[in-house]
């Protein structure tokens, strides 16, 4: 077992004494963790950077797919999976994209990583465009997943087509439908862009509160490839929340380690709002995620990361990946919160996966 080669040398100063740093990986106990004390538990697994849609804050106007050669077979996703949850204590596995519901064998990974739960995983979960949850999340519900997260920046079906780049509210409110039928607990995510769907926010929070469904806002962040985003059009949780107060009682809730602020409206229904711009949460961050090709980003923002694909493909154990992702991990930086702004990197969100 690879936790008693890497077990920690003393136990981690990072983990309880917060403000007092460990000095190197094996100082802090088992687990991933990096020098600022911050323990990750959830892994966000990019399954493909393709998507059906062309959101204007998430890809490029044109944007050029990579290599099927270069994207991670199941088997070597499976593997790596198993050694986060194994081997580094991750509990929690979200799979996004692009799109991950446009992978032809993602029931087949839902059902490959379920049988990580007796190695200590815990959740399996997705975040997705919803368009094509009719076909599938019956049988995703079956494989093992717990619950899904959809995208939706608006109601008004123009405006949806605008955000979009062409895609219709139809088949995702379809969507959104079949996974509640499936049984899966729904999450919808709406984007909100100044000057393209503040608008929205009213309509889509009363649609929420029919419905019985949690929605949560979420900033603009500097993430899309098209150099769309500045600051200005950042529509940011004050403005959201001055906005529905004109017609609700809006009351903050107490702060978990979801990155969402949760608010109550009128004493009863809850939403959230992912404030990165404006009330960055990086020093709760516990989360690493990794692309469809097998690269690992310790922070949304990084401007590289580390490629576990090649030394994977060329014979590298477990105990070196191990290694290597623990290396990585340590020197995560402080996050969004220490350094704003867009950043200068080959890669944008559709690869990243949020
Ligand atoms: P839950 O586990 O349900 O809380 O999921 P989640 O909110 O972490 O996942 P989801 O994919 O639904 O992401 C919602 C939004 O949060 C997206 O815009 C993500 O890019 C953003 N997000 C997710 N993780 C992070 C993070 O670590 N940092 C920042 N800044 N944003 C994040
Ligand atoms: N800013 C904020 N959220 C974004 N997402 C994609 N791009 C951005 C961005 N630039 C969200 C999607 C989806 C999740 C994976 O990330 O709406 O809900
Ligand atoms: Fe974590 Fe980076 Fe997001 Fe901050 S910006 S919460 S460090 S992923």
């Amino acid at each position: 077992m690879l936790n008693t080669l890497n077990a920690p040398a003393t136990p981690s100063a990072a983990v309880s004494a917060p403000g007092v740093r460990a000095r190197s990986p094996s100082d802090a106990v088992s687990g991933l963790s990096d020098a600022r004390g911050r323990v990750k538990r959830k892994l966000r697994l990019s399954l493909t950077d393709r998507c059906n849609l062309r959101c204007v804050y998430c890809m490029p106007d044109t944007p050029k797919w990579l290599p099927k050669a270069q994207i991670l077979r199941q088997d070597e996703i499976i593997r790596l999976a198993r050694l986060f949850v194994e081997e580094l204590g991750i509990t929690d596995i979200r799979l996004t994209g692009g799109e991950p519901l446009l992978r032809a064998d993602v029931v087949d990974i839902v059902a490959a990583l379920d049988t990580l739960r007796p190695l200590g995983l815990e959740r399996i979960a997705m975040t997705s465009n919803g368009g094509r949850l009719p076909r599938v999340a019956n049988a995703l519900r079956a494989a093992g997943l717990d619950d899904i997260n959809i995208s939706l920046d608006a109601r008004t079906p123009e405006t949806f087509t605008r955000l979009t780049g062409g895609g219709s509210v139809e088949p995702v409110l379809e969507g959104i439908a079949a996974a509640r039928d499936a049984g899966l607990p729904v999450k919808i995510n709406s984007v909100v862009i100044r000057d393209h769907n503040e608008h929205e926010v009213l309509p889509l929070l009363r649609w929420a509160m029919e419905a019985d469904m949690t929605l949560r806002f979420i900033e603009f962040m500097p993430l899309d490839g098209r150099g769309y985003w500045n600051a200005d059009r950042v529509f940011t949780q004050d403005e959201i929340v001055a906005a529905l107060r004109q017609h609700h009682r809006i009351d903050a809730l107490p702060e978990t380690d979801d990155p969402a602020r949760y608010f109550s409206v009128d004493g009863n229904h809850r939403f959230g709002i992912i404030s990165t711009i404006s009330k960055p949460f990086c020093r709760r961050c516990d989360r690493v995620r990794m692309s469809s090709t097998g690269t690992l980003y310790s922070c949304l923002f990084s401007a590289a990361g580390e490629d576990l694909r090649a030394p994977m493909r060329a014979g590298a154990d477990d105990q070196a990946l191990a290694r290597q992702i623990r290396g990585h991990v340590w020197h995560k930086e402080a996050g969004y919160a220490e350094r704003p702004g867009y950043v200068e990197r080959p890669i944008t969100m559709h690869v990243l996966g949020g």
